[in-house]
């Protein structure tokens, strides 16, 4: 869910609706606003995009001076007009959005009821606003503060009163929250881009924390009521960084800002001779990474994906233990920490609340927790001992694509800078690894002036509703990511499975037409590979194989088409091999007529459990 709130001179309904349009990508299930007008406390929701909102509010403009905004990624109740946040209480004199789960609302709401409470909703959310108005003895800042008293769980909120409308209360408790500051205005919101055109100065919450926003100061302080002192920050990306930059669609421009996402992420990270990776952020000491005894790296969705490459490129190059898990299982799990275990958590918006609750879970095992992630100042970039940030710039498009790759890249930067800290490789290996990074920009450059020939078996497996990819080793990895790129944005059925256990059940999948992609990089494992692919084909299904350009005539003898990929060291394979499925993701999802940036029932950053 996203939150903005404002409280200013400027037309507000305004400034929320711009600001929630640079939310969207958190949920798009509902929208609403409250602002203060002439009348009091108004409320305007809409289910569905947030055009639904705009014209709604086109009829019917609210007019003042404060007001939150809310577009909500649908937890407790299903997306509905009544659903849709701003919530409000029995009195309709307070108004709440909130982003985040109250795992206690059930208990709070039979209370409430019993209380003479009535409820209009399925959200947890009306809990809080009716919680506020019971503790309501003349100061918001003092009812706010009871009212979380009595909470538990994960949230942002913004809260606004009839009785005190010169006022604004925003309190962060697990989910990410900022305030800008403006001249005589004052905003808060999710994150940056919501404030961006109207501000760059910011302060960022942390957990436990709450602001008192006037038109002319914002007052910081605990939860408690301690006031606190913070440090402004002055954001200094360009507004048209989130733009689409010309290309149809967010997920398009982004698969073509890798080229320079890989040459930022490396930039400043291999030392002038080209011989050594520096990494100066890090507080890891060479003597902690002599003591490492396993890796446990915990992600989700395509986060964890990358994840399964770093756990090869950490093996083979620091011939360390390495585990990789999705988040939501490893916790639960019980796994085995100890102060000698590296726990690298993996997350491009930083806010993931699986995986920020399994660093947490690592910390209190003592590990140190190293974060990849691609937000400056998000939850997991504070909260982890060492950060490795990702330099994709922010990504937009549901489906990871440039944060994915930037991932891979500090895998590949970590790996060789533990393996020289360890002298588990030689310089000269360490050199030759650096050398053929340094040409993964231009390698991917090359592949996406080739998109044609991607586009048009995209078109194809646009008709079918099941497709297979396999492969070994790392193709095996990337056939993974491969598939659920296709699952999120074209809605085909798709499966990826390591090529050598196909034959243990999977097969019976297999008849004539089904399309299969065969990842064929890994040169070690290229003929059993090749096996696989006969068995599918003898079974009738087309094959498209992606390739290095030496293999493709050998391997159209066995396949109907293939898609050649620049040459590389087979550990860097990945980073130029997930390059086409992204295409062929992509295309497939356009020749379908979906929305390609927004796929349905996704968001970009999950922040509940
Ligand atoms: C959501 C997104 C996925 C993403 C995952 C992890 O489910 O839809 O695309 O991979 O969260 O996100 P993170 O920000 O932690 O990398």
């Amino acid at each position: 869910c996203g939150i903005v709130g404002y409280i200013g001179k400027r037309n507000t309904q305004n400034v929320l609706i711009e600001g929630l349009k640079k939310l969207e990508y958190r949920g798009y299930d509902s929208a609403g606003i409250a602002v203060f007008t002439d009348k009091g406390l108004e409320i305007a929701k809409a289910k569905g995009r947030l055009a639904n909102l705009e014209t709604k509010l086109e009829n019917a403009p609210l007019i003042g001076s404060v007001g939150i905004g809310h577009t909500r990624w649908a937890t407790h109740g299903k997306p509905s007009d009544v659903n849709s946040h701003p919530h409000t209480d029995d009195s309709h004199k307070f108004s709440v959005v909130h982003n985040g789960i109250i795992e206690n609302y059930l208990e709070l709401k039979e209370e409430l009821i019993a209380e003479g409470h009535t409820f209009v909703s399925e959200t947890d959310t009306e809990v809080i606003s009716h919680l506020i108005a019971r503790e309501y003895e003349g100061d918001i800042v003092k009812a706010v503060q009871k009212a979380i008293s009595h909470m538990r769980g994960a949230y942002a909120l913004g809260v606004l009163t009839e009785y005190e409308p010169n006022k604004l209360v925003a309190v962060r408790q697990a989910s990410p929250l900022i305030i800008g500051i403006g001249e005589g205005e004052n905003f808060i919101g999710s994150d940056i881009p919501a404030i961006l055109e109207y501000t760059r100065n910011v302060y960022i919450l942390n957990d436990g924390e709450m602001a008192v926003l006037t038109q002319d100061a914002v007052e910081l302080m605990t939860i408690e009521g301690n006031f606190i002192s913070r440090e402004m920050i002055r954001v200094d990306w360009d507004a048209t960084t989130a733009e689409k930059g010309g290309f149809e669609h967010f997920m398009l421009k982004e698969i073509h800002e890798q080229p320079k996402a890989y040459r930022d992420t490396m930039r400043g990270r291999i030392d002038v001779s080209g011989k050594h990776v520096v990494l100066p952020e890090l507080k890891l000491t060479p003597e902690q990474i002599k003591n490492i005894r396993n890796v446990q790296i915990v992600a989700c969705g395509t986060a964890y994906h990358a994840g399964l490459v770093g756990r090869s490129v950490i093996e083979q190059l620091v011939k360390i233990p390495v585990e990789t898990d999705v988040a939501s299982e490893y916790r639960y799990r019980s796994p085995i920490v100890t102060p000698e275990t590296l726990v690298i958590v993996v997350s491009q918006s930083g806010e993931t609340a699986d995986t920020l609750a399994a660093l947490r879970e690592a910390q209190s095992h003592g590990a140190h927790v190293l974060a990849i992630t691609n937000v400056v100042g998000s939850s997991i970039a504070r909260d982890a001992d060492d950060v490795i940030t990702t330099l994709a710039g922010p990504e937009i498009a549901v489906a990871s694509t440039k944060a994915y790759t930037s991932q891979l890249i500090a895998f590949y930067l970590l790996g060789l800078y533990l393996a020289e800290v360890r002298g588990t490789q030689t310089p000269e290996q360490i050199a030759h690894i650096i050398a053929a990074m340094q040409a993964l920009p231009e390698q991917v450059e090359k592949m996406l002036s080739q998109a044609d020939a991607i586009k048009d078996f995209a078109e194809q497996i646009s008709k079918h509703e099941d497709l297979f990819f396999i492969g070994r080793g790392l193709d095996y990895a990337v056939a993974q990511e491969g598939s659920l790129k296709l699952k999120e944005i074209s809605y085909i059925h798709s499966e990826a499975y390591a090529a050598g256990e196909l034959k243990h059940g999977t097969l019976a999948l297999i008849e004539d037409g089904i399309p299969v992609i065969a990842l064929a990089t890994q040169e070690s494992v290229l003929e059993k590979t090749v096996s696989n692919i006969k068995e599918v084909k003898a079974r009738g299904a087309e094959v498209m194989a992606i390739t290095f350009e030496e293999h493709v005539a050998g391997l159209l003898k066995s396949v109907d088409q293939a898609f050649a990929i620049p040459k590389t060291l087979p550990i860097l394979t990945p980073a130029l091999a997930v390059v086409p499925l992204q295409l062929l993701s992509y295309y497939a999802s356009l020749a379908r007529g979906n929305d390609v940036d927004k796929p349905r029932n996704l968001a970009k950053s999950v922040t509940v459990e």
